[in-house]
Formats: structure tokens, sequence, C-alpha cells
């Protein structure tokens, strides 16, 4: 096996990240190098979608001589909630977890956040190894210490606010093993190279060249290429995490997109993924940005990806603006847009309708492609 990368957040939400096609079957050897040497009890709470990965790293922990108790978890939205949290709390009682213990979150976003939060709880805390699952997961989720539930919106029915409770808890290390993406379905992975295309903007003029280079290889999940995609976009997130760990500013700049892209995602008659709606979100922001090359480009890139470029119908203008207006990233003077004025270029502008105009034209279903 090639060595792995390592990286590392740095400053108060720190953790290292190792990087290398098979490391979750050296999982042992990664937990005693980050102080959890056997013996521990180790809470497994697993997709059940990764189900033969997860009964093979439990039984390699088991062999070094860890205790390991497994949970089981539906990745979905509406499961990300207070419920599957107390039945995590529940397990971590069973399994007699104690401060010296650790949580292990195998599977995607939903699971990460959902366990990270439990971690974050449980006793006050404790130790969570991340083995992010699904290609989002991997280049955005694990990194940076966020977790958090879904909570019921009062006054719906039943409709849930994302991510309204939470806390900051950065894990005590992350896995990234390419092998396990060989089984998740093409539409996750490519929502996930939405968040790759959002890094290598945010990054600049070289990382946008190098996927444009290797788009294909990508698109066929070729494994040496995805560990290098996994490093670099990894790297872009780990970087501005240490560099503004609770977004005082540079960390707003991961949104990029996602103003759009949130807006876009809530409107039903859409359906698109999160990703898909990041990816039209960011050819909105480019062109809103104003740089007709650069969004020449993200449109090439996403289109090279598998990502949309159009909107998939015509949009409800009165519904979108509604849907823009929620958005809870926005500060009291308004909703602001992350423009990215040329490749590693970004502002954070408050919006103009004229700019979201620009941004809207650009992915209008009947505009002609560039
Ligand atoms: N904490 C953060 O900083 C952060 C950042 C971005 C997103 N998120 C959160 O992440 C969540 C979305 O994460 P996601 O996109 O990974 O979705 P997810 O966890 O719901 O997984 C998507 C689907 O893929 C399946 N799956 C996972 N791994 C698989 C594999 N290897 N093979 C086959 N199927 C697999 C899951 O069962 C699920 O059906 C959202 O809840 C979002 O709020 C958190
Ligand atoms: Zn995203």
């Amino acid at each position: 096996m090639a060595e792995p990368v390592r990286l590392a957040v740095a400053g108060p939400l720190g953790h290292p990240i190792a990087i290398g096609a098979g490391l979750l079957d050296r999982l042992p050897e990664e937990c005693a190098a980050a102080d959890l040497a056997p013996p521990r009890r180790i809470l497994l709470v697993a997709d059940r979608a990764v189900r033969p990965v997860a009964e093979r790293i439990a039984a390699r922990l088991a062999a070094a001589g860890h205790s390991v108790s497994t949970a089981w978890l539906e990745a979905s939205e509406a499961r990300k909630d207070l419920g599957t949290l107390e039945a995590i709390w529940a397990a971590a009682l069973a399994a007699r977890l104690t401060r010296r213990d650790a949580f292990l979150a195998l599977g995607g976003g939903m699971v990460g956040d959902v366990v990270g939060f439990a971690a974050a709880t449980y006793l006050r805390g404790l130790a969570l190894i991340a083995c992010p699952t699904t290609l989002l997961a991997m280049v955005d989720a694990s990194t940076g210490g966020k977790t958090g539930i879904n909570l019921p919106l009062p006054g719906t029915p039943g409709e849930l606010g994302k991510n309204l409770a939470g806390s900051f808890h950065p894990p005590r290390f992350v896995i990234v093993d390419p092998e396990v993406l060989t089984t998740l379905p093409e539409r996750e992975f490519r929502s996930g190279l939405a968040e790759c295309l959002k890094h290598a903007i945010l990054d600049g003029d070289g990382h946008l060249a190098w996927l444009e280079a290797h788009a294909a290889a990508i698109f066929r999940r070729d494994p040496e290429t995805l560990a290098d995609l996994l490093a670099r976009s990894v790297a872009v997130k780990a970087g501005v995490v240490g560099r503004d760990p609770f977004e005082r500013g540079e960390r707003a700049h991961l949104n990029l997109g996602h103003t759009f892209g949130h807006a876009l995602e809530t409107l039903p008659e859409l359906h698109l993924t999160h990703g898909e709606a990041v990816a039209l979100g960011c050819l909105a922001a480019a062109a809103a940005g104003g740089n007709a090359e650069l969004a020449a480009r993200v449109e090439r890139l996403a289109r090279a990806l598998g990502l949309p470029v159009r909107l998939p119908a015509p949009l409800d203008r009165a519904a979108f603006d509604r849907r823009l207006g929620f958005d809870k990233k926005a500060d009291s003077a308004g909703v602001r847009l992350v423009l990215p004025r040329a490749p590693g270029r970004i502002e954070l502008v408050p919006a103009t309708v004229a700019a979201i105009d620009a941004g809207l034209a650009a992915i209008d279903p009947a505009r002609p492609a560039s």
C-alpha cells in the first residue's frame, strides 16, 4: 500500500487527517498513534449501507484488543434528529463507555454529524474517530469539527430546520479511505464532486487546472486519481478551518455556491441533490462575480464532472427569493453572496438584485451552452 497522505487542521479545532487506499484496515495502528492504544471500549456507529466495511473494521479492532459494540443507522436527513441522538447515547450507556473510550463514526455526513454530536455531549465529550464513507463527507463534513442535528420547526407539519442544534467537537483523527467509495451510488458521488469543484475555485488556478486535466479519470473513479483529488480537496478545507475556525471571516468562503444552492435545493419541483444545487450555485456565483471567463470555465468543468449547469425547469422566482431570504447564514444586513472574482480571489458582498439576476441568468434553462 502507498504511504498515506497526512494532513492536519491547525488551531483550536485541530486534528490530523490521513488519506490512503486501504487505510481502514490499519485502524488499530492509527488509533494507537492517536493515544487510543488498546484496550478501549469503542462504540462503532455505522451506516447500514457500508455494513461489510463496518464488520471488517470491528473485527480488526477486536483482534487488536479493543472491546467493540456496534450500532446501525439509516442515513437520512429525517433521521438526523433527537431520537437518533438519544439512541446513540443509549448505546453508549449500554456499552459502558468511559472517558478514556471512543465513538467511531462510519458513514456519510449524516452519520458523522449526529455521532459527532453524541461524542461531543456524552460524558461532556469523548474521543471521536471519523471514518467518512461518502465523497462529500470526506472532502467537507468530516473536516472542521462541526457536529449537529436537525430540529422540528415550530408551526410546521414536521418540517426540520437543518443543523439547528450542535457543537464544535473536532475528531481525534479522520481516516479517508477512497476504497469505500466503490459502492457509493453515482448521484451521491457526483454530489460530492460539487464540493471539490468549490474547493478548486477557492484554491486558485493550479487546482482548477488539475481538475480539468483529471476530470475523466475522476469520473471513472480511478483509485490513484481519487486519492490525489481527496488530498487536494481536503487540504483546502483544512487550511481554511485552521485559519478561521469559528467563521469570523474566511471560513464563510466555504459557502461559495451555497447561498444560491440552498435556495435551489429547497425548491421541491427542481428535485436537486445538495451537490447538484451547489454546482449550479457555483456557476451562478461565478457569473454574479462578473468574471465571464471564470464562469465559462466553471461551466465546462461542472459539465465534465457530470454536474448540471442549467436548472432542470424554469424557476419560480418569487419562491426562490423567499428561500434566499430564509438563508440562516445571512447576517442582519441581509443576504450575503460569496463571489469569486477570479480563481482563488473571493469576496463576501451584500446580495444585490443585479448580482442575483446575473447569477440566475447563467443557469437559466433557456440559455445556450457556453
Ligand atoms: N459538519 C459539517 O461541516 C458538514 C458539512 C457539509 C455537510 N454536512 C452534513 O452532511 C450531510 C450530508 O452528507 P452526505 O452527503 O454524506 O449524505 P448521507 O450521509 O446521507 O449519505 C448519502 C447516502 O449514501 C449512502 N452511503 C454512504 N456511504 C456509502 C458508501 N460508501 N456506499 C454506498 N452508500 C453509501 C448513505 O446510506 C445515504 O443513503 C448533511 O446532513 C449535511 O448537513 C455537514
Ligand atoms: Zn455543501
